[in-house]
């Protein structure tokens, strides 16, 4: 009875000094294996008197108790060492490129991926800057700000996913164009103002040439001297820099957005070779994207004064951009998430451009 106490003493101090499974192992098996120390206490029971085996029994339980409940804590601290060592051992660089070579499982970049990368690359070199906002957006970002009040026509047009709450400027959609961009920038920030904004649109439609979710760039600009000539001369460069074709046929066409005052749709020069499409010179025309001055309704909605300040503003579809640079004949093919397109028309991780679309992309 006397020595329980130091015995308790000297198993719990081995057990804490223990560096290793094979340490914990072995005082196991010296205290409570068959022949272990505290074992046979328990069998020297059946030698004593049974008032005696009643306090000494307790004690030698309690003792055996105690030992198993050290050893499972340091069983977990030793596992949670492992744990820390393990990590702070293991040096695997996720930001390290990958090794180039006829690796079968490397990865491809998606072509929308790939060619928002390259428009925002390109309007980066025109000193634009990307914004992005919210996939669900509110009925003054998308419509109203945009001079689209509730009766206006142009509503019906968007084929709007309404999320059902209350009917009014807070009801909540899913975004129909990138332009509910231009009006938070517009909203958040002093002009000058020069930016492009790619994003998730979504309009309730779908066929070979319709997608219930598609993408789309939006840009704005908005200075104290602009016209209608920087906005046509931008664009142009653009569609040049992005098709790669040097003096590429660009007309702007009379249309109408009831955000901008005028409007246009560009449209650039193409020629048919049996099914295959050459943009560049040539007697047709594909119409490629929306434009026009910014409405001064739009920027008084946005608390900018249309006597100091003007801008414009343009918006491409994505895909569209996509299938004409890279021969991509129908536009569900990019979103049926199948391995072996992608690795037809995916793009391999080198020379990726620094600005990355997911860089920007809300999660
Ligand atoms: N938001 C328009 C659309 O989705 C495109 C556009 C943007 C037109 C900016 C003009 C200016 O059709």
């Amino acid at each position: 009875m006397t020595n329980i106490k130091d015995i308790k003493n000297n198993v719990l101090r081995d057990i804490y000094k223990a560096k290793s499974f094979k340490d914990l192992q072995i005082i196991k098996i010296r205290e409570l294996g068959k022949k272990g120390k505290i074992s046979l206490l328990m069998k020297s029971l059946s030698t004593v008197s049974n008032e005696e085996k009643k306090s000494l029994g307790k004690t030698y339980n309690e003792l055996r108790l105690k030992v198993l409940d050290t050893l499972a804590v340091k069983e977990q601290d030793l596992k949670d060492i492992e744990i820390i060592n393990k990590i702070n051992n293991e040096n695997l660089d996720i930001t390290l490129p990958v090794r180039s070579g006829n690796n079968d499982d490397e990865g491809k970049i998606h072509p929308i991926s790939r060619t928002i990368d390259s428009i925002i690359d390109i309007f980066a070199n025109f000193g634009f800057t990307v914004e992005t906002g919210p996939d669900i957006e509110n009925d003054f970002n998308n419509f109203t700000a945009l001079n689209i009040p509730d009766d206006h026509p142009a509503r019906q047009d968007h084929d709007t996913f309404y999320i059902k709450n209350e009917v009014d400027e807070n009801r909540k959609l899913l975004r129909t164009h990138t332009s509910p961009v231009q009006i938070r920038t517009m909203i958040n920030k002093n002009p000058p103002i020069r930016i492009i904004a790619p994003g998730r649109t979504f309009r309730s439609d779908d066929d070979a040439t319709h997608s219930p979710m598609f993408h789309q760039i939006e840009g704005l600009v908005i200075e104290k001297e602009v016209n209608m000539g920087h906005l046509k001369s931008l664009i142009k460069s653009f569609c040049e820099d992005f098709f790669e074709v040097e003096d590429l046929p660009v007309r702007f066409r009379p249309s109408y957005f009831p955000f901008t005052e005028p409007s246009a749709e560009v449209d650039i020069g193409y020629s048919k070779k049996g099914n295959s499409i050459n943009i560049g010179k040539g007697s047709d025309w594909l119409e490629v994207m929306g434009c026009g001055m910014v409405h001064p309704k739009v920027l008084i909605n946005c608390g900018i004064d249309p006597e100091e300040w003007q801008g414009f503003a343009f918006g491409l579809g994505v895909e569209r951009f996509a299938m004409l640079k890279y021969g991509i004949a129908d536009l569900r093919n990019f979103y049926e998430g199948d391995i072996r397109w992608l690795d037809h028309y995916g793009f391999s991780l080198q020379g990726v451009p620094s600005n990355t679309w997911s860089k920007f992309r809300e999660g």
